[in-house]
């Protein structure tokens, strides 16, 4: 009996020296593994630097390339201190792909698809010799110069009541007599096509003059202008063109920019252009005294100090902008199918491009608005000391341009050609008219005119643009959207004449907004 308990003593004790030869083992490997540490600690450190680098490298790999381009300089203030800052916060990585550089967004302050001038600078050499890349941005669509063209612009919307009548010699010239039998006391301005040059002309003077230079072309003169606190101005509004064909335009609703006349308007002297041009030198409107103690006092933009006064004045507001938004939609579509031809002569689709313009409108005593020009790549950088409140609006303006164009992150950027990505628009976002297309059951086939907008029915195509418009209305910031928008559904006569790809753009955003207001 004792023999058993011995044994059964001497397992127990076996068992125990088991449990102490582990333990042991285990501390031996502990304290080995703690040893490298301690003994070792430059490899962690090295581990880490290294972890660190690579980091970097990922980081740099994800980070944007912004790539500048100016041909001709005026701005002595620099024309791209805002681009550049708003680049710099987003971190984006400056590059020159006029070196050779690899880029992602070209910012140029002249179009390098304007032929032949700029397509043969070597500055635009990367562009025009290798085709862009899917994501590649560039802010001119080609063909764009048929809506920033002043020229252009006034010959192509002549019949809209926005558009002063002008005229181009001497082609125009028994059109310009025609207009002078039925306006003699009509005045006349000589405009420059490039630049700013403007003077009133008397008739006599158009028609003397020999007009062998084509750059020259007169617009009757407003001379009955809206006056505030004695001085003529103009009203500069911001907008940004996504996408043509189908065509999205945004106004920026922040503020505009206003510039008066450095003397007042009466008397009128038209020897004396201080009083009705705006040209260098003019007044931003915290000079003026209608705007200045108000700015001062509360910091409202001027656009609200503006809507304000004319409200008082009685003038209706809202219908001030419908008719301004208006102009400026008709306008834009009207320049839509050079814009689309011109890029099809460069083998693009316009997804590559945006456009940001300023349009310039004055208006007569009656607060009617008229385009005077339509500026591609407005100034965005305070040109002197005076106009240094501009650059809140400027700044903002870009940053909102940025991130509409996707240019937010590089995240962004790629996924826009990526339907898998799912956190910034899905086919759940884009699927709308759910009552039609169950009702003719458009799963089995496409062929009612109602399930056009179903998603079995939806090209890849059209699904791309569904998603850049899903993803637009997500990052609008201070833009509001004029095309397609509410307003332009009641274009009735506007859509028959609208390209297949807008008039289901448009139906797409009548459908979103049927669903929730917010989209419309
Ligand atoms: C890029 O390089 C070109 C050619 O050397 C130069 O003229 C241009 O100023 C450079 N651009 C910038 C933004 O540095
Ligand atoms: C566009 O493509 C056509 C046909 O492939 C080609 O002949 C033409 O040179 C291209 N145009 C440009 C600007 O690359
Ligand atoms: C597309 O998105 C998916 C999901 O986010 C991702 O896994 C894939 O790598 C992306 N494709 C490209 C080409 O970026």
């Amino acid at each position: 009996m004792p023999k058993k308990n011995d044994k059964r003593g001497s397992d127990s004790s076996n068992l125990n020296n088991y449990i102490i030869i582990i333990l042991a083992s285990i501390i031996v490997i502990l304290l080995a593994v703690l040893s490298a540490y301690i003994i070792n600690p430059g490899d962690n450190v090295q581990n880490e630097v290294l972890k660190k680098e690579e980091l970097i490298k990922k980081e740099e790999v994800k980070r944007l390339r912004y790539w500048s381009v100016i041909l001709e300089v005026w701005n002595k203030a620099g024309h791209f201190r805002t681009m550049n800052r708003v680049f710099e916060s987003l971190q984006y990585k400056f590059v020159n792909a006029s070196l050779g550089d690899d880029w992602d967004i070209l910012w140029a302050i002249e179009n390098p698809y304007y032929v032949p001038e700029f397509k043969t600078n070597p500055l635009f050499m990367n562009i025009n010799e290798k085709p862009l890349r899917i994501e590649q941005k560039v802010n001119h669509f080609p063909g764009i110069g048929v809506l920033v063209g002043k020229s252009y612009m006034n010959q192509m919307n002549a019949h809209l009541k926005y558009i002063l009548p002008s005229f181009e010699f001497p082609s125009d010239k028994t059109k310009f007599q025609k207009f002078l039998a039925n306006n003699p006391k009509a005045k006349f301005v000589e405009k420059n096509i490039y630049n700013r040059g403007v003077r009133i002309v008397t008739t006599k003077d158009v028609l003397q003059r020999d007009h062998k230079d084509s750059e020259i072309f007169y617009q009757q003169f407003m001379d009955k202008p809206f006056l505030i606190d004695g001085h003529a101005f103009d009203f500069g509004i911001f907008v940004l063109i996504t996408s043509f064909n189908p065509l999205r335009i945004y106004r920026f609703d922040a503020d505009v920019l206003f510039r008066f006349c450095k003397e007042k308007y009466h008397p009128f002297d038209p020897n004396n252009r201080d009083k009705y041009v705006v040209q260098s030198g003019c007044l931003p409107p915290y000079k003026m005294p209608t705007f200045e103690k108000v700015y001062q006092r509360y910091r409202y933009p001027s656009k609200k100090i503006f809507e304000n006064y004319i409200d008082e004045k009685g003038f209706d507001v809202n219908l001030l902008w419908s008719k301004i938004d208006d102009a400026i939609v008709k306008i834009v579509i009207n320049t839509e199918s050079n814009v689309i031809e011109r890029s099809q002569e460069f083998n693009y689709s316009t997804h590559h491009f945006f456009e940001l313009v300023r349009f310039d409108i004055i208006f007569d005593e009656k607060l009617e608005p008229y385009v005077m020009e339509v500026n591609m790549s407005p100034n965005l950088t305070p040109a002197a000391e005076v106009y240094e409140e501009n650059a809140i609006i400027y700044e903002q303006l870009i940053y909102n341009t940025v991130h509409m164009i996707g240019g937010g992150s590089h995240f962004e950027f790629m996924s826009r050609f990526n339907d898998s990505d799912i956190m910034i628009a899905n086919r759940k976002n884009l699927a709308v008219d759910i009552e039609s297309c169950l009702k003719h059951e458009c799963h089995r086939s496409c062929a009612h005119t109602s399930c056009k907008l179903c998603s079995p029915c939806v090209s890849a195509e059209k699904r791309y643009q569904m998603r850049e418009a899903f993803r637009e209305h997500s990052y609008e910031g201070n833009f509001v959207r004029l095309f397609p928008a509410k307003d332009s559904y009641k274009y009735k006569e506007l859509y028959g004449s609208l390209f297949e790809n807008n008039q289901f753009s448009v139906d797409w955003y009548k459908a979103k907004c049927f669903e929730n207001e917010k989209w419309c």
